[in-house]
């Protein structure tokens, strides 16, 4: 969606909480920065902070009722839903965020989040045990799935006299993550296909091969490209992580299963980074029932699986595609003799071992492509996955733009 640049135009809803209060500063600071903030709030809202304030605050008739004639005579909440640019709901109660991932449209604010397409983000405030309540933790879980930004909640003093998480992030630190999100990322509205994770390569009906990938480093690339504007489709191996903000995520489990899904969804992607362990090698024959112990050598016969990612790249009207190299020796070597034997764009080569490069939450990457390199030191996976998505970006646009001047 387009954002205009000096003037956004920003649908603030309020719903009930003590933390209400702070939307009349947080008004206040989007007015400054410039952006044109309309307010809407729930009946329960109203109980704890006037309209009056707001409006006052906001130079706009604060909107409080689905069934306003004058409004709704025009379809106003219609009308409303298409000209925010961003909605931001601040302070979110447990019961607004139930209702905001059942998809309820009982009143107007959450008629409005049904009907908008503007990217959507919440500041819980509650008492810390309905924050924890694993209610609240579900829907927040979907919400993100869906792409809803989460900001907060911070942990301290609460209203209700009790410490902990469930307080409204404070209204300049709002502000602040207001102003990023409408920075727009270097792959806007881009389609980016990842995979992460490792395959499971089954022997019978319990066993299987697979390898040490946690899908950490696959996550934190779809993450960091999410958080660049794209729009991101995740095919993920088995893994015991929260998903990321994605636009889809795609459980798989085998490596037939993972090339299946990618090819699947390549069409229209723009770029391709495959972050997964895939198994080189898959069992010949997958035997019906448990293998018994009955003797003392068992021979298993493996064939290949299909390479998902020389695939991709083999293909006629192939996105930008970034692999990875995972090697125990010769790093750069072996990396850049993938990068050329796979006609790749780029590859992001590490060290693997135990406790290095697989399961763990830091990493160092080699970044090869046709004519370059850089080196990402140590750092957590998120860190990098932020600055190889910056290097992709920056790869991506040059490699248009000397297509374009051809
Ligand atoms: O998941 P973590 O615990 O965070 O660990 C991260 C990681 C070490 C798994 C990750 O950083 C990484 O290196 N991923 C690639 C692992 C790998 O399979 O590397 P490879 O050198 O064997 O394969 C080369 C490339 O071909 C990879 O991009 C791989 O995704 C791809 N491939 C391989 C085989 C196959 N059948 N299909 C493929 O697409």
């Amino acid at each position: 969606m387009q954002v205009h640049p000096a003037r956004p135009r920003i649908l603030l809803g309020v719903t009930g909480g003590i933390a209400a209060y702070k939307a009349a500063e947080l008004v206040r600071r989007l007015r400054a920065m410039g952006a044109e903030v309309q307010v809407v709030m729930t009946k329960a809202a109203t109980r704890f902070v006037t309209p009056w304030t707001l409006q006052a605050l906001s130079g706009r008739p604060v909107r409080t009722r689905l069934w306003d004639q004058t409004a709704e005579a025009a379809m106003g909440h219609i009308e409303l839903a298409r000209w925010a640019e961003r909605v931001v709901i601040a302070p979110a109660s447990a019961d607004f965020l139930a209702k905001l991932r059942a998809g309820l449209a009982d009143d107007l604010l959450s008629t409005l989040c049904l009907a908008t397409e503007a990217p959507i983000a919440v500041a819980p405030a509650m008492n810390r045990r309905m924050w924890r309540h694993p209610a609240t933790q579900e829907n927040l879980a979907v919400l993100k799935k869906r792409g809803v930004q989460v900001w907060g909640p911070a942990t301290g003093a609460q209203a209700c006299g009790e410490t902990g998480p469930g307080r409204m992030l404070e209204a300049a630190e709002l502000c602040e993550r207001i102003r990023a999100w409408l920075r727009p990322g270097p792959l806007n509205g881009k389609r980016v296909l990842i995979t992460a994770g490792p395959t499971r390569e089954a022997i019978d009906p319990v066993r299987f091969l697979s390898n040490r990938s946690s899908g950490k480093m696959g996550y934190a690339l779809a993450q960091a490209a999410a958080e660049a504007g794209a729009q991101v489709v995740l095919v993920s191996g088995p893994t015991a992580l929260a998903p990321p903000p994605v636009a889809e995520l795609v459980r798989v489990e085998s490596a037939k299963e993972m090339y299946e899904a990618v090819m699947a969804r390549v069409e229209n992607t723009a770029i391709f980074i495959a972050a997964a362990a895939v198994a080189d090698y898959t069992p010949a024959v997958v035997q019906p029932h448990k293998i018994k112990k009955e003797t003392e050598w068992l021979h298993l016969e493996l064939v290949k699986t299909q390479d998902i990612l020389a695939e991709v790249a083999r293909r006629p009207k192939r996105p930008f595609t970034v692999g990875f190299a995972a090697e125990t020796e010769r790093l750069e070597e072996h990396a850049r003799a993938k990068l050329e034997r796979k006609g790749l764009d780029m590859i992001a080569a590490n060290k693997v071992g135990k406790g290095v490069g697989f399961e763990v939450d830091e990493n160092c990457l080699w970044v090869l492509w046709p004519g370059g390199a850089r080196r990402l030191p140590l750092a957590s996976k998120l860190t990098l996955a932020r600055q190889l998505v910056a290097l992709i970006a920056e790869r991506y646009a040059a490699k248009n733009s000397a297509k374009d001047s051809r």
